[in-house]
């Protein structure tokens, strides 16, 4: 397979161009808006093709999947390109920045009859695998109600541009809150929403402090640093959504999703199970598990896709994702 790469800053380069490579698949050209940083980058990994522009890489070579890994607000508009020029694409999270463009997507992805997969790389954990495999099972009964949690205590990262809304299009929520939205979704067979009750605001990161992430642009912020939501389902169930960049909080990092079933509880990361037994009550962990790198297993997965019917289903739960961040936002 050749693949092309649309944006190479640090995820094309942590994640997918070694993880293609690593997967036997040929990186024959990446897309950059500076050209400096594209041959950089192409000179690293012994990629032969450096383009400006989207349409100059689809135009000039036979490609048969992309990544796009740029700036949140140009997914919608490269993902179609891409799909128009026959390719399969794994665009990075968020999928877009709104239902609306989440249902272009989809749309495009069925035109082109091409696969269209999201970044979500915490659903390719090996405890995510193995607590999905569980509940599809039934072993949690009916997971009646979700926690989900993405918050930093100091975590606004000083670099790039995720306090631009004009280009990310939202800020904690759409940066690490999607993560968890996406995983407590996932977890839960993304059953269709009903209502959803949201907050979100500026409180902490539009003035000057400690940033454990380098020096933010307090002064030029311009997305929420905190954003909390209730939402509940078709199926009576029900999820709580608790996210923030920047909030005075003991623990630096937290990125955790809790699921609470009729027969069991189970919580991410780490996986534990909390179950009653013969009258008492008990708290499981996997004595082993095998870890694997959960951005190689996302590639692995994606070219697996790409070489079977076209699957539509994450462009399908991106838009009930979407559908949900926009209520918060609303
Ligand atoms: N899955 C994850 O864990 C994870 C982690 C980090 C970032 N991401 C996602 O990846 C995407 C990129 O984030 P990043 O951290 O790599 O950012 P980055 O700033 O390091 O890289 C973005 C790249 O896009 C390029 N770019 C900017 N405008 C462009 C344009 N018009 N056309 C083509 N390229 C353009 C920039 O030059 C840069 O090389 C974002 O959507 C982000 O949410 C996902």
């Amino acid at each position: 397979m050749k693949i092309g790469i649309i944006g190479s800053g640090g995820i094309a380069t942590n994640a997918h161009i070694p993880n293609y490579i690593k997967a036997g698949v040929d990186v024959v050209a990446i897309m950059n808006r500076t050209r400096a940083n594209g041959e950089r980058v192409a000179q690293k990994f012994g990629v032969p093709n450096v383009y400006e522009t989207v349409e100059e890489m689809l135009s000039s070579e036979q490609l048969d999947a992309v990544s796009i890994c740029t700036p949140n607000a140009l997914h919608k508009e490269q993902v179609l390109l891409a799909l128009e020029a026959g390719c399969h694409v794994l665009c990075e999270k968020p999928p877009g920045i709104s239902e609306n463009e989440a249902i272009e997507m989809l749309e495009a992805a069925k035109r082109a009859g091409k696969t269209l997969h999201y970044g979500f790389h915490y659903r390719h954990r090996a405890d995510t695998i193995l607590l999905k495999r569980m509940i599809d099972a039934g072993e949690l009964g009916d997971v009646y109600a979700t926690t989900a949690l993405a918050l930093r205590r100091r975590g606004i990262p000083g670099w790039g541009v995720f306090t631009n809304k004009e280009l990310q299009g939202g800020g904690a929520l759409l940066d690490v809150g999607v993560h968890m939205l996406d995983l407590a979704l996932y977890l839960m067979g993304y059953p269709e929403p009903k209502e959803v009750i949201g907050h979100v605001g500026q409180y902490l990161g539009s003035r000057p402090g400690v940033g454990l992430l380098g020096d933010w642009d307090y002064a030029s912020l311009s997305v929420e640093d905190t954003a909390r939501a209730m939402v509940t389902f078709e199926t009576k169930a029900s999820l709580m959504l608790d996210v923030s960049y920047m909030a005075n909080l003991e623990d630096k990092d937290t990125m955790r999703v809790e699921c609470r079933g009729t027969n069991a509880g189970a919580s991410l990361f780490p996986l534990k199970l909390h179950t009653e037994k013969h009258g008492a009550l008990f708290d499981e962990q996997p004595a082993y598990l095998q870890e694997h790198d959960p951005y190689e297993k996302q590639i692995q997965s994606f070219l697996e896709a790409c070489r079977q019917e076209p699957d539509y289903r994450q462009a399908e739960e991106a838009v009930i994702l979407h559908r949900i961040i926009d209520r918060i936002y609303a």
